[in-house]
């Protein structure tokens, strides 16, 4: 079949951008665009050229391994055998599919290997007569580069193999990465140096690899696991993967010790299945699982296409970090009035959401990143944690890109926007900003505080903008009428409404605390000044070394709440919530001495908390010093011995992993209960 024109011209250009993608990403460590566009590039092209297979060159990306060598930094060494590729299945149909076609080769029962992939560089490492001669990077399959003095730097790689009498030539391959929290202390590192940071653990492994000066590459602490022998003179037999693995051990070479067995495609689901469920337990970065048939006799049987073998696949896990545009960086004021950066995207599915927006956090975080308005960017949404600009693609930058200014001018009240000596953030210094009220009244209904029903930030904005509220103390005096003239508000919904802010004054003081928002007073200080001074006028009316005397609060805390109180703006609100009725005290009455822990030692003690997810009455510091004052422990990760695991809004993969161990699971209400005894 002729192959149609517009296939060719689209073929060719595949080839040509794929082609750019490859040196973007092997040589100038710097890619454009992620893998999984990448990858899609290639898919379409493969699917082009087994439709026409006449369109298929020896020069197409899909007939070579893919790489580069740089020839201009390191010496170009010929690889004993080619270093192939992988073929990818990005879902469980594509993994099926595999198995079907190697069962269609020989119908045998296989075995299969099952290794976390590890997203960092291929490396070759040649021993003879047990010493280590020689590291290359994989390059383009055939020949890569000679970065020997830079692999000596690397800790777990043996210089001499821990044998009696090893193999006259062993050619051993794995990956060299950097381990997550590596990547994250080398950043903040960058980061305070003023350095460009690095957009994640694989670029900065590879970064620090191909470092001329191997003293930079041996202070960069990268590490490696080994998964394949190569080129083999001497030394034991070996007939499965797995055996090798065992001597690879043997030799004294660093293994992944994650590794596991499947002894069918069930169990590589199921294997697969619980590697993406603690991806972000890891301690290095995975970007699939790849799935190996065990038997090296299967495995001469299946052989290998000139890019990939058919014995091994590689199961991809969904992206965590695409491309996109930043449409424009607006600033939003939170109740305090810190003015907070935040991007405007074009939206795009990125671990497991679409994401719009991504904070940037402040001033010094835009210019360090320098992301500018128009810029395409990398955007990572990961596990629990919020969406991130990770970085801009400088060679995607349209002309004219301007660096971001933050505005002087608050963009809700057009008061300035002021930033402290010292200080990373703006503010918005107009007590009256009606930003800053909408954002108090939001707080003040929140979960954690108040907890009104039906009174989040729409209503907020409406009730502020109609001048019928302008602080928190307003809410109370709302009638039927007010809220029959909001929009979206029928009788139902009013009466609803009305209830619900009815209900919310019998909330606990530690509640009322919170809910004021005095600054730097969190769930953990308000529970102990409502435990200790009992009701809302002691703790209003207590001087500075009153506030001091007070378990778990210092200076700070005291002079922020005295600095609450003296404000004439804030007593006025206080009148208002008392006349209303609002309770301002603890149940039989509080006081100092009263309600400390008892004779048992404290409440917590012999119990042992996971947080996961955002919570929001407390940060996490907040939420760890409330577990701990009471005695409790709080630990990074869900196990057997775990009491409770907090789970508070996008969990990770902590709550599966608790409901797996039938560990007891706590909202944050529940919490909040918990933490009152
Ligand atoms: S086996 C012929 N095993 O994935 C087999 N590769 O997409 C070749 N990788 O270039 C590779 N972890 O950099 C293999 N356990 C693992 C791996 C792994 C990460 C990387 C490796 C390779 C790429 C292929």
């Amino acid at each position: 079949m002729a192959v149609p024109p517009e296939v060719e011209t689209r073929i060719s250009e595949l080839r040509e951008a794929i082609g750019h993608h490859d040196f973007r990403y092997y040589v100038l460590d710097d890619p454009e665009v992620s893998d999984a566009e990448y990858d899609a590039l290639v898919r379409e092209l493969r699917g082009l050229e087994e439709q026409f297979p006449e369109a298929v060159t020896p020069d197409s990306p899909t007939q070579r391994p893919g790489g580069w060598v740089d020839q201009t930094t390191f010496a170009a060494v010929q690889h004993v055998q080619p270093m192939l590729s992988l073929d990818n299945a990005v879902d469980l149909p594509e993994l099926e599919a595999w198995h079907a076609r190697i069962r269609r080769i020989a119908d045998v029962g296989y075995r299969f290997v099952c290794e976390p992939k590890v997203d960092g560089l291929a490396i070759s490492l040649l021993y003879e007569d047990g010493r280590l001669v020689r590291g290359a990077t994989r390059g383009d399959g055939v020949s890569g580069e000679d970065v020997t003095l830079n692999v000596k730097t690397i800790r777990s790689i043996p210089h001499r193999l821990a044998l009696e009498s090893p193999p006259a030539v062993l050619e051993v391959r794995g990956e060299v990465f950097m381990p997550v929290a590596v990547f994250e202390e080398l950043n903040r590192k960058q980061g305070e140096a003023g350095e460009r940071l690095f957009a994640n653990p694989r670029n900065a492994g590879a970064g620090s690899l191909r470092q001329l000066d191997p003293r930079v590459t041996a202070g960069r602490r990268l590490d490696t696991f080994c998964y394949q022998v190569g080129a083999k003179e001497g030394g034991p037999r070996l007939r499965s993967h797995w055996e090798s693995l065992e001597w690879l051990k043997e030799c004294g070479l660093p293994v992944n010790p994650d590794i596991g067995c499947a002894s069918d495609l069930g169990a590589v689901e199921k294997f697969c299945a619980e590697v993406l469920g603690r991806r972000h337990a890891l301690s290095y970065e995975v970007d699939g699982v790849v799935v190996k048939v065990d038997d090296y006799g299967h495995r001469e049987e299946l052989g290998a296409t000139t890019k990939a073998p058919r014995w091994a696949i590689a199961f991809k896990f969904p992206p965590e970090e695409k491309t996109t545009v930043l449409r424009e960086i607006q600033v939003s004021i939170g109740r305090t009035g810190r003015a907070t950066p935040f991007a405007v995207l074009e939206p795009v599915f990125v671990g497991g959401s679409t994401v719009g927006l991504a904070t940037l956090h402040n001033q010094d975080e835009v210019a360090r990143k320098d992301v500018r308005p128009r810029d395409t960017v990398v955007v990572r949404k990961a596990g629990d944690v919020i969406p991130e600009v990770v970085a801009p693609v400088i060679a995607k930058r349209p002309k004219g890109a301007r660096a971001w200014k933050f505005p002087t001018e608050c963009p809700a009240c057009g008061g300035p926007l002021v930033r402290l000596e010292g200080e990373a953030d703006h503010f918005c210094v107009n007590f009256d900003c009606p930003a800053q009220r909408v954002q108090r009244v939001v707080h003040f209904s929140s979960r954690a505080a108040m907890d009104i029903e039906h009174l989040g930030e729409q209503t907020a904005v409406q009730l502020v903008e109609r001048g019928l509220v302008n602080d928190v103390g307003d809410i109370y005096a709302l009638s039927l009428d007010d809220a029959l003239g909001l929009e979206g508000f029928a009788q139902l919904s009013a009466e609803n409404l009305l209830a619900a802010v009815e209900q919310s004054k019998g909330r606990p003081l530690p509640n009322l605390l919170v809910a004021l928002g005095i600054r730097h007073v969190g769930r953990a200080a308000a529970v102990e000044l409502a435990r200790h001074l009992g009701h809302l006028d002691r703790i209003e009316g207590a001087s500075q070394e009153e506030l001091e005397a007070v378990e778990g609060i210092g200076p700070v805390i005291a002079q922020s709440v005295r600095r609450f109180f003296d404000s004439k703006a804030n007593r006025v609100v206080i009148d208002k919530l008392r006349a209303t009725g609002v309770n301002f005290e603890v149940p039989g009455g509080g006081g100092a001495g009263s309600g400390g822990p008892g004779g048992g030692g404290l409440p917590f003690s012999d119990l042992t908390f996971v947080l996961t997810g955002g919570l929001d009455g407390f940060s996490r510091d907040e939420a760890r010093a409330a577990i701990e004052e009471r005695g409790g422990k709080v630990a990074g990760s869900v196990s057997k011995k775990t009491s409770y695991v907090v789970v508070g809004t996008d969990p990770g993969s902590k709550l599966a992993k608790a409901e797996q161990l039938g560990v007891p699971i706590l909202d944050e209400p529940a919490f909040v209960k918990l933490l009152e005894g």
